[in-house]
């Protein structure tokens, strides 16, 4: 076969190699041109892309705001909802759309929370808090309001309780206020003093006079329990029993244990172990029942309602010092016929270290249905003041396990401290006392 020789080689001149080392001609028979093409059109190329870039980054800006837009609504929609916890603010309403917003406005706003300790409060999402602190502080105002959060849940029980049935009086009259505004349609039933709202949730009140009272509650599930004045009750009893009818069998609900309390009282001393000294005031801290807790201070100036005018407080100004300071600054460390009224361990304690040339003694007075008292005492050689450096004051222990827990204390100490025994008050706990020594030796 003859071979038939291309054009490219006929006519080389007419030809230019492109990138792939091809030969490459124009129709006109001219050859292509090659190199870069001219300045303007690479200019014109590179505004397209910055323009090009701008637009893409404006619009993955767009994206952005509509993705936090995005979250804000369903956040707040979420909270209108009561299937999270939280309180939903104006600034967070003004984020939803337009016309959810129209919808809003023409409801009519029976209830906003005072700011600071009463938002804090019907906002905490730990399982047991306490409110409590100065009177006035829109406490129970509180109390009658957190129980609506599930009021639209047909599962929803609510629990309020005071001492006394006549205390209940106040709180009703105001629930009957507050709640048909709220839920309309929601009914209120004298005799068993219970609401039922539309969807089907109750909300009950009830009193605990003595601890057998609680047994009315024996059998009974509640996914929200409130006491209003828990000093009042003398021990921790009925409260722990009561924490054991919390449960609820909707996933959406969360169950609550709320309590608001003015210091003083009966229960003062439980309530303060319970609350108020394990953390700081509105921390939250686990409790050794395995509860979240939270102690939240009142004050008689956080609710404007009472606090403006100034009668209110100058109504508890003359009242006597014990009531004054815990109902006005709502201290719990006073206590009734305490000698030393005015005391207070901020203004009258400057903590020092001890120097461990100074002498050291402990006493101990022994009890099981009382507390069994131990002191630790370290003695000012300047002015031979006594200094009662420690405290262990606790009940139901037996002989073995207080000296157990002497021994762990002084470890911690770095001293083994020599100690008096009072010892005729043993009686009957003589037996106890020996296994107590026992433990020490
Ligand atoms: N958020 C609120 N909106 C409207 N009124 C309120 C609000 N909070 C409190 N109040 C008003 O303030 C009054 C006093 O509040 P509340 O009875 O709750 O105080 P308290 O802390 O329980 O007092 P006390 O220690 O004497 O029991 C209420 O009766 C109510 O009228
Ligand atoms: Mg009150």
């Amino acid at each position: 076969m003859d071979y038939e020789a291309k054009d490219w080689e006929l006519n080389p001149h007419l030809y230019l190699q492109d990138n792939e080392g091809n030969f490459v001609k124009n129709k006109d028979g001219t050859p292509r041109k090659s190199g870069r093409p001219p300045k303007d059109a690479q200019d014109a190329a590179r505004r397209t892309i910055t323009r090009k870039q701008k637009n893409i980054r404006k619009l993955e800006e767009k994206l952005n705001n509509a993705k936090k837009s995005f979250k804000k609504q369903k956040t707040t929609l979420e909270k209108l909802d009561n299937t999270k916890e939280g309180v939903v603010t104006e600034s967070d309403l003004d984020t939803l759309p337009k016309a959810v917003k129209e919808v809003l406005d023409n409801h009519h706003v029976f209830f906003h929370a005072n700011e600071g300790p009463q938002t804090d409060f019907l906002a905490a999402g730990e399982k047991d808090v306490l409110y409590g602190g100065a009177a006035g502080g829109g406490k129970s105002y509180a109390m009658i309001v957190d129980p609506l959060r599930y009021a639209h849940k047909k599962d929803h029980r609510a629990l309020i309780l005071r001492r006394s049935m006549p205390e209940l009086r106040e709180m009703i009259d105001k629930s009957r206020e507050l709640y048909p505004q709220a839920f309309p349609g929601a009914k209120f039933r004298e005799v068993e003093k219970l609401w039922n709202f539309p969807s089907g949730a109750k909300v009950e009140f009830g009193f605990l006079e003595r601890d057998a009272d609680v047994y009315r509650y024996q059998g009974q599930a509640y996914s929200w329990i409130g006491f209003d004045e828990i000093t009042h009750l003398p021990t921790e009893f009925s409260w722990n029993y009561l924490a054991s009818r919390l449960r609820t069998t909707d996933k959406e609900i969360q169950t609550y244990l709320r309590c608001t309390a003015n210091p003083g009282g009966v229960g003062s001393n439980w309530v303060k172990k319970r609350y108020i000294e394990p953390n700081e005031s509105n921390k939250s801290f686990l409790g050794k029942d395995g509860l979240t807790r939270k102690f939240i201070p009142a004050k008689l100036a956080d609710n404007p309602y009472l606090a403006e005018d100034g009668i209110y407080e100058q109504m508890l100004k003359s009242l006597p010092p014990i009531q004054r300071r815990q109902l006005l600054e709502g201290n719990w460390d006073v206590a009734e016929g305490a000698a030393f009224v005015e005391f207070s361990p901020e203004n009258h304690i400057t903590p020092f270290e001890l120097p461990i040339h100074w002498e050291r003694v402990k006493a101990v007075d022994y009890g099981y249905a009382a507390e069994s008292c131990c002191l630790w005492g370290i003695m000012d050689i300047n002015d031979n003041t006594l200094i009662i450096y420690r405290e262990l004051y606790k009940k139901g222990l037996t002989g073995e396990e207080l000296g157990a827990i002497i021994t762990d204390m002084e470890t911690e100490d770095p001293f083994s401290v020599n100690g008096v025994f009072r010892y005729c008050s043993l009686g009957k706990n003589r037996n106890n006392w020996s296994n107590c020594r026992r433990k020490f030796s």
